[in-house]
């Protein structure tokens, strides 16, 4: 079987990184995602312990079609049945490049689901149900440049749903992203203390610790491939055995944990409630030294590793950002051996933070292209 775990821009290496070290065969690099092959089990553990793609589909095919004719006989050739019965409800979700032919994704998903039911009509003699809102099965349909790629989503609610957030705050970052940037930094528990300042509603942390301590993000979660027809129980068996595993290892971690120090702080209390909130959902508060404090004045652990996503300035307006961004640049290289990793969604600051990154990775923040850069102070 061929699997293929789409990522936001700028991830894919971190994503093959990641299945890598989980013994995944990786097959493919792509610009939104890494491609592997394996069976079941391979995909349960995908399921439960990758940290930076937002989704994990089954590949079923890829075809060109421009019109919707060759849409039609390209879905129509998988072997539905063998994922399928008239008994699950699914649902197909179109996204990516139109073509001429081919005009919106409502007709794109329409005729797909079109050509899979008149082909388990043929197969089975009863029509199946379609239901957009809960369906056993979810079928993505994305299109590039005439090219569509047709899978299975086994990982609904999307992988960035941790299932532990608790409380949130104005921006938080997807779970995904900060997976991403914590791997980037790739703190570990004896590089010292770890520090975010700005820690909002605290999801940088805790993506960072978790992946420093092995604490796997889908330890708690299910996914839609437990319902799926004629894999969904031999799924479930694979899952509930890495879940009982994988929360094993975490309750055994949070209660012996290595020596760590993790320090937080947000001058906004509300922020710090909510990141309060979400740690104690996570398991991890009793890790954290968590307070109310300006970025621009508390005290800086000697040798820590800090990873921060400043506002990008919607609430604070043009000038108070920028401020803030220059007074960041004074106090952070006060620190002694800081290792800093910034999240920066506003084209102003780097110039007005004012210092040389060691290292620069473009991201993207939903649609924000965003930059992840690594400071050495
Ligand atoms: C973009 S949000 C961080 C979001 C966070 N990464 C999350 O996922 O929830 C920026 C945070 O910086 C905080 N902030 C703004 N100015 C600050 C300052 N001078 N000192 C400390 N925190 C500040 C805001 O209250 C906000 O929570």
């Amino acid at each position: 079987m061929n699997w293929t775990a789409p990522c936001a821009r700028g991830t894919a290496d971190l994503a093959a990184a990641e299945c890598r070290g989980l013994g995944l065969r990786v097959t493919g690099e792509r610009l939104d995602g890494v491609a592997f092959e394996g069976d079941l089990p391979d995909a349960a553990r995908a399921l439960v312990h990758l940290r930076v793609p937002s989704r994990l589909l089954l590949d079923l095919a890829w075809f060109d079609a421009r019109d919707a004719d060759a849409l039609y006989e390209g879905v129509a050739r998988v072997a539905w049945e063998q994922w399928l019965d008239p008994h699950a409800t699914f649902a197909v979700f179109a996204s990516g490049d139109l073509t001429d032919g081919l005009r919106t994704h409502v007709f794109v998903a329409l005729r797909t689901k079109d050509a899979i039911a008149d082909r388990l009509t043929r197969h089975y003699g009863r029509r199946p149900d379609v239901s957009r809102e809960d369906p056993a099965v979810r079928i993505v349909l994305r299109g590039r440049q005439g090219r569509w790629h047709l899978g299975l989503d086994a990982a609904h609610p999307p992988l960035h749903e941790r299932g532990f957030r608790a409380a949130q705050t104005e921006a938080p970052l997807k779970e995904t992203l900060a997976a991403s940037i914590a791997m980037a930094a790739g703190w570990r528990t004896s590089d010292g203390p770890l520090l975010d300042p700005m820690c909002g509603s605290g999801t940088l942390l805790i993506e960072a610790i978790n992946l420093a301590l092995g604490i796997a993000p889908g330890c708690t979660r299910r996914f839609s491939c437990e319902r799926w027809p004629h894999h969904g129980a031999r799924f479930r068996t694979l899952l509930d055995g890495e879940r009982s595993r994988a929360v094993e290892h975490a309750r055994r971690t949070v209660e012996r944990p290595p020596a760590l120090r993790v320090e937080a702080s947000d001058l906004d209390p509300v922020a710090v409630a909510a990141a309060r909130k979400n740690l104690a959902a996570a398991g991890l508060l009793r890790l954290v030294a968590l307070s109310t404090a300006d970025a621009r004045t508390r005290p800086l652990p000697a040798n820590s590793t800090l990873l921060s996503n400043p506002p990008y300035g919607e609430r604070l307006g043009g000038e108070d950002v920028v401020a803030l961004y220059r007074e960041l640049g004074t106090a952070w290289p006060r620190g002694d051996r800081l290792h800093a990793w910034v999240l920066d969604g506003n084209e102003l600051f780097a110039a007005a933070f004012g210092h040389e990154p060691a290292s620069t990775r473009p991201l993207r923040n939903g649609r924000l292209a965003v930059n992840l850069r690594e400071y050495r102070f």
